[in-house]
């Protein structure tokens, strides 16, 4: 626990109980025009008003204004850049790349406290796995290993060497806990997780978070167990502030108190305030404690409240606030600058995930005439959802394209909208795929159907997209596809039919210029997926890391009529009509989690051990060449997967402990190595001890799961 410092003493000292709840709120964004009044009342923490000059005034009613002079705390949800729209960040998990999140976060700190921000609510280090769940655009993804390693450099992207820093912004990770598991993928929804799941899947990104330095928390709208996390005593403060000592500030979800009485735990906003700080909540982001000041008074215990108001002034000492609360307008940042924007597109680029390529018809060959067309031809609706309204746009693939390519006829026949139920316009699209060498179908879903409150049950291209596809592929003319969206999508009707796909989520300010690049193959796209993609919405939740069974399936199911006299199976013959699978469905997903490959091609000599057998709490050394049998420079990521092969608890089939994307001349081998040790073999406990079981430990390593060559390791009982 930082100790508190002696002007902080100092002020709550002096602090009259009205001055002290004003701390533990934030305006919430609705009421910013009369947020200077709010000020003058003593609310401590605002969201951003748009400009260093708007903060500046807000800083100056807070200093000479009221009677303490305590600078306001300025909040923004900074979640893919500022001025400078990033790729989504799902997107920027697809490049497991985290050197280039850290870029990318440091880059809208930049941007954020130049205006006066100080503080994101971000990153949003939730482990999802339902797609349906419009959210799993703001994460990292289903992996615990790649959530965490992403968490961790944006958190270091964000605040740099100093909190004080003039390009620093605090970062809030977000949303504890376990909200990336509603019942039914829908938003704000039911979570029922075990303490083992907890520990070891949603728990363990915020461990890394809070172990990273993340200096806010913000608690999530759902339960855990019946309990909401925003009056959760068992896990905003015996286990996040007491078990692992986070001595920074939890934040409410906006209205997430006032949403305790929905939830049925409270009577009345009084009662609903008073639980949340007593389970640990400190700042209150809605409108509570100013109207329920004398309930607070009376039922929160003095000293709760007490350490909650030296976190806040603490975190605002940190950020040199109380020495400098005014910003530089001269120098806000208010547009991208060209290093910027080259950042954001090098991300779009290594976002882009290439997910097959068929008669290798990407990068695209020098075609006379080449059709684009899909909703995605023309829109500029490439920013994602969390992107500000205030930050650059993006342009039109449909412009881009015909400047790169001025020397080709480039028709560009939208031929259906994003949602429209009208196929009116296919024809015309299909008759100038007619006219063409190569069809570029650019589909996907609008930023708006992905992010808050945007849970979606059919998970198929919206509209009538695929009757566009499937025309284009009646016709004959070969073509390729480019997805663009937030969230994986259910493929499954028309992707056998397309021969070449990329998936390039939305790609932010850049995006138009980073897809033209990839078509070109001025660029390689070599994204690997970070959630799986379903064949079905009736498969999820599917994802790689899942227990093992103790029926395992080997096939997919068939559809029958005859019924098979159950006489049949027992312990010694049991049928593989006996396991886990579904009777009409293939097994498996569509495309596995780390699926994707690039223009260039790889092979990986035999994994090496530096050691066969190890004591606990030693490491070995695993290494791996990997050699470019291309003729172009590419990245390969190569990713290692333990399979625990006996535990006491029924392990992941396979957990991914390590990646790396490598950068290899044509031809050319290089050499990546991993230490594995009780980090990356062991599994915590129901109190959150690491244990690493002695037995035998498959490592599988490869570009990607499906692509992956096993060694053995062995922990000696002790
Ligand atoms: C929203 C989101 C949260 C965001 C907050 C403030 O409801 O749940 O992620 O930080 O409100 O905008």
């Amino acid at each position: 626990m930082t100790p508190v410092s002696a002007r902080v003493r100092g002020l709550i000292a002096e602090m009259t109980d009205a001055e002290k709840l004003g701390q533990l709120q934030i305006v919430f964004r609705p009421r910013l025009e009369d947020a200077a009044q709010l000020i003058r009342d003593g609310i401590g923490s605002v969201f951003w008003p748009r400009s260093a000059a708007a903060t500046n005034e807000f800083q100056r009613v807070a200093v000479e204004e009221t009677r303490l002079g305590i600078p306001v705390l300025v909040g923004l949800d900074v979640v893919h850049g500022q001025r400078t729209i990033a790729p989504v960040p799902l997107a920027q998990a697809a490049t497991f790349d985290p050197a280039l999140v850290e870029e990318l976060a440091a880059l809208a700190a930049a941007e954020a406290r130049s205006g006066g921000v100080k503080w994101t609510f971000s990153p949003m280090v939730d482990i999802s796995r339902d797609p349906r769940w419009g959210r799993v655009v703001e994460g990292f993804g289903e992996d615990v290993h790649l959530t965490s390693t992403m968490a961790r450099a944006m958190i270091s992207g964000y605040h740099g060497s100093s909190l004080r820093s003039p390009r620093a912004i605090a970062a809030t990770a977000k949303h504890f806990v376990a909200y990336g598991q509603p019942e039914g993928g829908r938003d704000y929804n039911t979570v029922d997780a075990s303490e083992h799941r907890l520990r070891n899947v949603h728990l363990e990104p915020f461990r890394v978070a809070v172990a990273a330095g993340a200096a806010s928390v913000m608690a999530s709208f759902n339960t855990v167990a019946g309990r909401p996390m925003h009056a959760n005593h068992g896990l905003l403060t015996a286990v996040l502030k007491h078990e692992w000592g986070f001595d920074g500030v939890v934040v409410g979800d906006a209205e997430g108190v006032r949403n305790l009485i929905p939830h049925g735990i409270a009577e009345d906003l009084a009662d609903a305030a008073a639980q949340a700080y007593e389970a640990g909540l400190d700042v209150e982001m809605g409108g509570a404690p100013s109207e329920v000041r004398e309930a607070l008074l009376a039922r929160v215990d003095r000293t709760r409240l007490d350490d909650a108001v030296a976190r806040v002034l603490t975190l605002k000492e940190r950020l040199g606030l109380f020495d400098q609360p005014y910003v530089d307008e001269a120098a806000e940042i208010t547009a991208p600058t060209d290093e910027a924007l080259r950042l954001t597109r090098r991300a779009a680029v290594r976002s882009a995930v290439l997910l097959k390529n068929d008669d290798a018809l990407l990068p695209l060959a020098d075609h006379r005439r080449i059709l684009l067309t899909g909703p995605y031809a023309t829109s500029t609706d490439h920013l994602g959802a969390w992107s500000q309204p205030f930050g650059a746009p993006a342009g039109s693939i449909a412009d881009e394209f015909a400047s790169r390519r001025p020397d080709a006829e480039v028709s560009v026949v939208a031929g259906v909208d994003f949602l429209e139920d009208d196929d009116t316009g296919i024809a015309a699209a299909v008759e100038a795929a007619r006219d063409s060498d190569i069809v570029v179908l650019l589909v996907g879903e609008p930023s708006a159907l992905s992010g808050e409150a945007a849970s979606r049950s059919d998970l198929r291209l919206p509209g009538r997209q695929e009757d566009l596809v499937r025309a284009i592929a009646r016709t004959g003319v070969p073509f390729v596809v480019v997805i663009e969206t937030g969230r994986p999508l259910i493929v499954s009707d028309w992707i056998d039919l397309a021969p070449s796909v990329i998936v390039a989520w939305h790609g932010g300010t850049e995006a138009a210029g980073a897809i033209v690049d990839v078509l070109l193959g001025d660029a390689d796209p070599s994204g690997r997926l970070p959630m799986t993609w379903p064949r079905s919405v009736g498969q999820i939740p599917v994802y790689y890391a899942h227990e093992r069974t103790g029926r395992p399936a080997t096939t997919g199911g068939t559809l029958t009529t005859t019924t098979e006299d159950i006489g049949l199976h027992g312990p010694d013959n049991v049928q593989e009509k006996y396991t886990s699978k579904y009777l009409d469905l293939e097994l498996g997903p569509q495309f596995p989690f780390g699926h994707g490959s690039g223009y260039a091609t790889f092979s990986h000599g035999s994994p090496r051990l530096s050691a066969r057998r190890i004591a606990r709490d030693e490491s070995v050394t695993l290494s791996v060449d990997v050699t470019n049998t291309s003729t172009r420079t590419g990245d390969d990521v190569v990713q290692v997967y333990v399979e625990d092969v006996v535990a006491s608890i029924a392990p992941p089939v396979r957990r991914l402990v390590a990646f790396e994307r490598v950068t290899v001349e044509a031809g050319a081998t290089e050499r990546v190595s991993f230490r594995i040790g009780d980090e990356q073999l062991g599994f915590r406990l129901a109190d959150g001890r690491l244990v690493v079981e002695p037995g035998t430990f498959m490592l599988h390593v490869g570009s990607s799961l499906d692509r992956t060559q096993p060694v053995a390791v062995t922990v000696e009982r002790a």
